[in-house]
């Protein structure tokens, strides 16, 4: 039978280099398919968990699975496969300015051998799901700070991973367009991907229900699927 388990942390602890532990004592199960908000004070530890998801950071002590992958253990090449898998909206993968909206976003599919007859189609579907299909041609500098966030959900979703993380994907951006990005993300769970996003922006709680995961201090302090 096909494993449910997307992530599974036991007694997870992170400590940066510094000597920061951003995270500690974490237990957590996500299933597939779940749409999970990462919410908590600045500083709580989103980010590192994120990362430590993406495997950018390995925990220092306790158990981390992430699709049955040790994160511990893994080898690079385990990491990479993961990664394949995972469509990130992090600020530190940011659009690169150089190069047109059609070349960002088809990115993770040159990396998988795609040639370009194939890829122009693609690229145009995934735009025209975040409606911004008319942009293939610009660069990211002229477009918004929200319709650049899009295009960074199409890099994200464009090979069509499982697993989609955000971190705070709708930061800086005014109310109508943060409910934009936040449907779009919600739209990829319903069509199967399970989702992660950490966000400061709780009025979206209400209108797009998920998981919601409280870190407090490097710790799990709430976790709204606690009784289920
Ligand atoms: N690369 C790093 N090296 C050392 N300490 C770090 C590093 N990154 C984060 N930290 C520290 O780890 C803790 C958790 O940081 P993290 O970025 O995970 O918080 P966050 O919940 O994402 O906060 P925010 O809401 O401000 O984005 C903080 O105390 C932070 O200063
Ligand atoms: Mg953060």
């Amino acid at each position: 039978m096909e494993n449910k388990v997307f992530i599974e942390l036991q007694q997870a602890m992170l400590r940066y280099r510094t000597g920061k532990v951003a995270l500690s004592g974490v237990n957590l199960t996500i299933e597939k398919g779940q749409f999970v908000y990462l919410i908590g004070e600045s500083g709580a530890g989103k980010s590192t968990l994120l990362r430590m998801i993406y495997g950018g950071i390995r925990p220092t002590s306790g158990q981390m699975l992430v699709q049955g992958v040790d994160m511990r253990q893994a080898k690079e090449k385990q990491i990479r496969l993961l990664r394949q898998r995972t469509g990130v909206v992090f600020q530190d993968h940011k659009l690169l300015f150089s190069r047109t909206v059609f070349e960002n976003v088809a990115l993770p599919l040159r990396v998988q051998g795609w040639k370009s007859d194939r890829l122009v189609a693609r690229v145009g579907k995934v735009l025209d799901f975040v409606e911004l299909k008319d942009r293939l041609w610009a660069y990211p500098e002229a477009l918004s700070g929200g319709e650049q966030q899009r295009i960074a959900i199409a890099r994200a979703m464009i090979a069509t991973p499982p697993v989609i993380l955000a971190d705070e994907p709708t930061g800086n951006l005014d109310n109508e367009t943060a409910f934009r990005v936040l449907n779009l993300l919600l739209a990829l769970n319903k069509m199967g991907a399970t989702v992660i996003t950490a966000t400061h922006d709780l009025q979206f709680l209400d209108s797009h229900p998920g998981r919601v995961l409280r870190l407090h201090e490097g710790s799990l302090a709430e976790d709204s699927h606690a009784d289920k």
